[in-house]
């Protein structure tokens, strides 16, 4: 018997069993694929490494304005894409390794809920085994959704597990969904030189981000010259071997490829939750959000399996620390969801923590906000980035609820404001502290400043 079971070796399953080895639990981890999840097989690491292959080719190309003379650069697909699949195998093996040496068994197989404490492996022969646990996990992720007519095949029309793996560069790309997948392939694909076309039913990019950086991200995808087709449905696709068209009112776009990114869908659905009466809403499994356990009181759920909380491979993580505190030690660890940092990594990025403007407003509260653009930062006039802007939210006369950063390092900076808005500071206190000049960060402080009612410049 094991003190806990974990179906799923995402970051959710894997941080889960990592984390136990903190209070001497025993751990299986049960995995149907390799051991990494989207994160590190689908998702944020792969993206991200293409993406980084993106930004060098950009920063190439606009050598010459910084006075450094190259010949016309090419982007080699595929050894970006090479290079993409070293990082990930290395972190990989690197988390297997890891796994190992804390002592949690690894179980290959499909993992069910077979009844009170008893999880049902199914292996790729066939054969099963039953896992015995005192509590159990469910860390099982997500997958690509798509929509009527856009069911994905793998080469007309794919996914961003597909988007992953092109083995050439696409020339025509129409990706379907302007979130966060969408964006960043949009951002990734035009900076290498592919014509995007991005469609969003709603009317602006990255839907629920704040309309100040949007309107940074846009500016930057109209020089990319990206097609941004907002506020539109898409008709019904016809296919050829070769291509696409897609009908938009009264237009068409012909492109060579359609990517579909327009949300992610749990993967619960034969896990046989039933079996001790884990409740769940299409999928989404419902948790008290101080412990992790669902409706049964020995299941626990993390990750993007969760109902309403975000899909990010940080907060599977911060889910799986208090569902195994709580299975440890009866504590509660509870994931501070108002202070979860949110980077899209587009170029340039943009990142936010806790309220918007409009979800500040939606939750009740009387709010301020300041802004200040970077036009007049001086590292990012050395950068030659000057298109960004940082905007902060707080209550009248009260603390700070949330801020957006958009420009170059968006990503990194973000967290000197995860600890303001989690530590439920006041712009003056925050403001207080000083940043070290020149650095892009200065404009975090000078809109801190404008917040606290004393602006400098
Ligand atoms: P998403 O929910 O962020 O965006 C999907 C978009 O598709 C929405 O804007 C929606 O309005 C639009 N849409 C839906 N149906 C449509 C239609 N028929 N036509 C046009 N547009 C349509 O989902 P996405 O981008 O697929 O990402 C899935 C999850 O993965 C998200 O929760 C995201 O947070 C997470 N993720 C996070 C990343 C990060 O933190 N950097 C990177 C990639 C994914």
């Amino acid at each position: 018997m094991y003190d806990i079971a974990v179906i799923g070796g995402g970051p959710g399953g894997y941080a889960a069993a990592l984390f136990a080895h903190n209070f001497g639990l025993s751990v299986a981890l049960i995995e149907k694929d390799r051991i990494g999840g989207t994160c590190l097989l689908r998702g944020c690491i792969p993206a991200k490494a293409l993406i980084q292959s993106g930004e060098v080719f950009a920063t190439v190309k606009s050598a010459a304005e910084f006075g450094v003379v190259t010949s016309d650069p090419t982007f080699d697909w595929p050894v970006a894409l090479e290079r993409k699949t070293k990082v990930v195998e290395g972190l990989v093996n690197g988390l297997a390794g890891l796994l190992k040496t804390r002592s949690v068994d690894m179980i290959d197989g499909f993992g069910s809920l077979a009844g009170d404490g008893k999880v049902n492996v199914t292996h790729d022969d066939g054969s099963t085994t039953e896992i015995e646990a005192r509590a159990i996990i469910i860390a099982t992720g997500s997958a690509p959704s798509t929509i009527p007519g856009y069911e994905i095949n793998g080469t007309t029309i794919v996914s961003s597990d597909e988007a992953l793996d092109w083995d050439a560069q696409p020339s025509r790309v129409a990706i379907i969904g302007a979130g966060v997948i969408g964006c960043e392939f949009a951002s990734f694909l035009a900076d290498v030189g592919t014509e995007v076309h991005i469609f969003e039913v709603q009317d602006q990019l990255v839907p629920g981000m704040e309309p100040e950086a949007e309107k940074v991200l846009s500016r930057a995808f109209r020089r990319k010259g990206i097609k941004m087709h907002l506020g539109v449905g898409v008709g019904q696709p016809t296919t050829s071997e070769t291509s696409v068209v897609i009908p938009v009112g009264d237009e068409t776009v012909e492109v060579d490829t359609v990517l579909v990114a327009v949300g992610r869908q749990p993967m619960t659905e034969s896990i046989n939750l039933d079996a001790i009466g884990v409740s769940s809403d299409r999928g989404f499994i419902s948790v008290d959000r101080a412990t992790m356990q669902t409706s049964a009181s020995s299941v626990y759920a993390v990750g993007d399996i969760v109902a309403g909380t975000p899909q990010l491979a940080h907060v599977a993580f911060a889910e799986a620390i208090a569902a195994v505190t709580h299975i440890a030690t009866g504590e509660t660890a509870a994931v501070d969801y108002n202070a979860v940092p949110m980077v899209v990594y587009t170029h340039p990025e943009i990142a936010w923590v806790g309220r918007t403007e409009a979800a500040a407003l939606a939750d009740g509260f009387s709010v301020e906000t300041t802004e200040h653009g970077m036009r007049g930062v001086g590292r990012a006039i050395i950068q030659g980035q000057t298109g960004g802007t940082v905007k902060i939210v707080s209550e009248t006369d009260g603390q700070l609820l949330g801020a957006t950063v958009a420009g170059p390092g968006a990503g990194e900076m973000i967290h000197e404001l995860m600890y303001a808005v989690g530590f439920e500071a006041l712009p003056q206190e925050a403001a207080a502290f000083i940043h070290a000049h020149p650095t892009i960060s200065e404009a975090i402080g000078e809109a801190l400043m404008a917040s606290a009612g004393r602006a400098l410049h």
